[in-house]
């Protein structure tokens, strides 16, 4: 098992995930951050961490999200290690402008 970055990190990035886990298990890429399934231990840390409710373990991730699981695996083979907060991107929004855009059915463009 392992947990899961999803679609609200996209083009948010608010990293407040990568400072609070024990086993720097989080890549860095240019629209969001990826967990490492490999070096991720299950710790549950990140997910009252990030402000927009963007990580699911394994278990919990939600049918729409699925796809994020190889995107994780293979952003984090792509990228390098994050593991200190920095500002999130300009394009952020809050965690209610997402649940809207999630019930207008919303997908980032070039995401899955
Ligand atoms: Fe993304 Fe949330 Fe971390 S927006 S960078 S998963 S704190």
């Amino acid at each position: 098992m392992t947990y899961v970055v999803t679609q609200h990190c996209v083009d948010c990035k608010y990293t407040d995930c990568v400072s609070v886990c024990p086993v720097d298990a989080f890549h860095e890429g240019d629209r969001m951050v990826y967990i490492n399934p490999d070096i991720c231990v299950n710790c549950d840390a990140c997910v009252p961490a990030c402000p927009v409710e963007a990580i699911f373990s394994e278990e919990n991730l939600p049918a729409s999200q699925v796809p994020y699981l190889q995107l994780n695996a293979e952003g984090a083979a792509k990228h390098p290690t994050l593991n200190r907060k920095k500002p999130a991107l300009a394009s952020a929004k809050n965690l209610d402008e997402l649940k809207a855009l999630d019930a207008q059915g919303y997908k980032p463009p070039g995401l899955p």
